[in-house]
């Protein structure tokens, strides 16, 4: 496979090809995940909860992404890596320029930041100085505290608005990918029509351009309450890289994610 870069997402959304994404934490994950066809591997802070069992994304550090990128960049092989910016880690500019830096120096290609509107500024000093930034909306995992638990967002029609605007006005201060978690699938499309820029969906439904899921949650290995949009790979594979072929395969194929994946509103 060639080397996935921003202008593959671009020309996938336009002739309406699905990408995929995948989390890894590690060079062995990032090795399988990327020799099996995913576009884009995320070090995600997911690997608070489920690398280092703590109750939410809120206790990462940047020294934890730093390091779990460095060891997702070794074994890569022509995934693009997105890196996740840590929560109050683009609390100010300056500061989002430093923790940037540190992830793009470590591997990163895309730095993913969770945030709305506010973030316009930060988004056009990163791209102007050459780092492209992906927005996650929706369920932004970091303010679970804010949100009051884990909840599909954007469920009326005032913070529909608002998520739509937000995506609009992200893209055209420079946002290169727009991932929405957890929005139910007619505003998910609606969003993935509104910009340009391609959109990534984890229960978002089946129309976003591309789908991601946390690299445990599809194999099956997550104890615990199973969050509605994650299917297990591994049920019908002999092998991790089976799974991770099929998932690719899945979502090509329009077959992943299913409407019993999503959330009608
Ligand atoms: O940290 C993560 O794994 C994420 C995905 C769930 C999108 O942000
Ligand atoms: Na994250």
């Amino acid at each position: 496979m060639a080397k996935t870069t921003l202008h593959t997402l671009l020309e996938m959304k336009q002739t309406g090809e699905k990408f995929t994404c995948l989390t890894s934490y590690d060079a062995t994950q990032a090795h399988m995940v990327s020799s099996q066809g995913t576009d884009i591997i995320l070090v995600g802070d997911s690997l608070g909860m489920v690398v280092q069992g703590r109750d939410s994304t809120v206790p990462v550090t940047m020294d934890d992404m730093v390091y779990h990128t460095r060891c997702v960049a070794r074994g890569n092989t022509d995934a693009m890596i997105m890196a996740d910016i840590p929560f109050m880690a683009c609390a100010t500019i300056e500061q989002t320029y430093t923790n940037a830096t540190a992830l793009m120096q470590a591997g990163a290609e895309v730095i993913k930041l969770e945030g709305g509107r506010w973030l316009c500024d930060t988004v056009k000093g990163l791209s102007e100085r050459g780092v492209p930034t992906c927005l996650h909306l929706g369920l932004t995992p970091q303010s679970v505290s804010m949100l009051g638990g884990y909840k599909v967002q954007g469920r009326d029609e005032e913070s529909a608005n608002r998520m739509i605007e937000d995506a609009i006005m992200l893209a055209n201060a420079g946002a290169n990918i727009i991932l929405l978690e957890c929005v139910p699938t007619p505003l998910a499309r609606e969003i993935t029509r509104a910009v340009s820029v391609p959109v990534i969906g984890i229960g978002a439904g089946p129309d976003t351009d591309g789908q991601v899921l946390v690299v445990y949650d599809m194999l099956g290995m997550t104890h615990g309450r199973k969050p509605r949009f994650v299917k297990d790979f591994m049920a019908e594979a002999g092998t991790p890289a089976e799974a991770v072929a099929q998932f690719v395969a899945d979502v090509k194929s329009g077959a992943f994610p299913a409407p019993e994946h999503g959330f009608s509103k």
